[in-house]
């Protein structure tokens, strides 16, 4: 296929086929990175700027690396020392980061649809890093590559994403892509961390990890956000592990060959033992690695995008 897109905002956009060929493009470029020289020209001459005004060490670092694997100049605005802090509005910020002739912002923001809003201020590519409660494409996009990659396939995958689904964007872009690729996706947490209507989107709901364990093959645990909410909203953290921790206990219900998964940051002993994510079920450094060319592919086509906007304008 042809690819169009100058963005990558979310998995919610996107169709199967899209999806499909951002992982194969990923693929074509994991070899790379097992080179002695660790590096290919396809983004020659092309800025990449990340713009994070919140924490990150994953997907920032990724996007660098990635960016630098294309052969790409990388710019790292850190926000704390940025105009930002005397007043500059997103856009502006977006519109001098194009005046600086930029090709492409990566954004992580803590308000849902910042992306979308440089998306359509702006010329140049803009590229999700993660926005509010909303989406955290590239981190969807590399769960599902590690699970391709570890289990041969996504459809008819049994996928139970296990924790603090309302406050998760990693939770809502697996559940549109995993959904979308033909998987049985269960979200599994006690009823206050479960968003209403979220049976909507596809997917199965329930508070009994000890009976979805027992049928899945990848478990995705996601971190409980407690900076994002009044604390009283969320489960005592000796409680909720007891009840929904990946531990060594929870894993003997479990198929022996069960994918354990974690966006990081991990937060050892409140939803996962410190057994089970160094243990032999776990990919969660695998997944980090992948990100690496998962993004050198995202960067890759929306490059791509852009060149095609250019030569077809509505
Ligand atoms: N998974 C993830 O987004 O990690 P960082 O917050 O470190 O980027």
């Amino acid at each position: 296929m042809e690819w169009q897109r100058k963005d990558l905002l979310g998995l919610e956009e996107l169709s199967a086929e899209e999806i499909e060929f951002i992982l194969e493009t990923a693929a074509s470029f994991k070899e790379v990175s097992t080179r002695e020289i660790k590096k290919v020209p396809a983004l020659r001459g092309k800025t990449v700027v990340n713009l994070f005004y919140e924490p990150s060490t994953r997907t920032r670092v990724s996007f660098e690396v990635a960016a630098k694997r294309l052969s790409a100049d990388v710019i790292n605005i850190a926000v704390e020392t940025s105009s930002v802090k005397k007043g500059e509005t997103l856009i502006d910020t977006g519109k001098n980061i194009e005046a600086l002739k930029a090709d492409i912002v990566v954004i992580r923001h803590g308000s849902s649809g910042a992306p979308n809003i440089l998306s359509r201020n702006l010329n140049i590519s803009v590229v999700n890093g993660g926005d509010g409660w909303h989406e955290h494409p590239t981190q969807a996009l590399l769960d599902m590559f590690t699970l391709k990659e570890k289990l041969g396939r996504i459809k008819g995958l049994d996928v139970c994403i296990v924790g603090d689904i309302a406050h998760s964007r990693v939770a809502r872009s697996n559940i549109w892509g995993l959904t979308k690729l033909g998987a049985k996706v269960t979200v599994c947490a006690p009823a206050m961390l479960i968003p209403a209507e979220i049976e909507k989107l596809g997917v199965l709901v329930s508070d009994d990890l000890d009976k979805v364990i027992r049928n899945a093959d990848a478990v995705n645990v996601l971190r409980m956000q407690f900076e994002r909410d009044n604390q009283e909203a969320f489960p005592k953290q000796l409680e909720y592990f007891q009840k929904f921790g990946i531990t060594e206990e929870k894993l003997a219900l479990a198929k022996k060959d069960i994918i354990i998964m974690h966006p990081g940051p991990i937060n050892r002993g409140i939803e996962i033992s410190s057994e089970v994510a160094d243990g032999k079920n776990s990919v969660i450094l695998e997944q980090v690695t992948n990100g690496i060319a998962v993004r050198m592919a995202v960067l890759f086509l929306v490059s791509q995008g852009k060149e095609y906007q250019d030569a077809h304008p509505h």
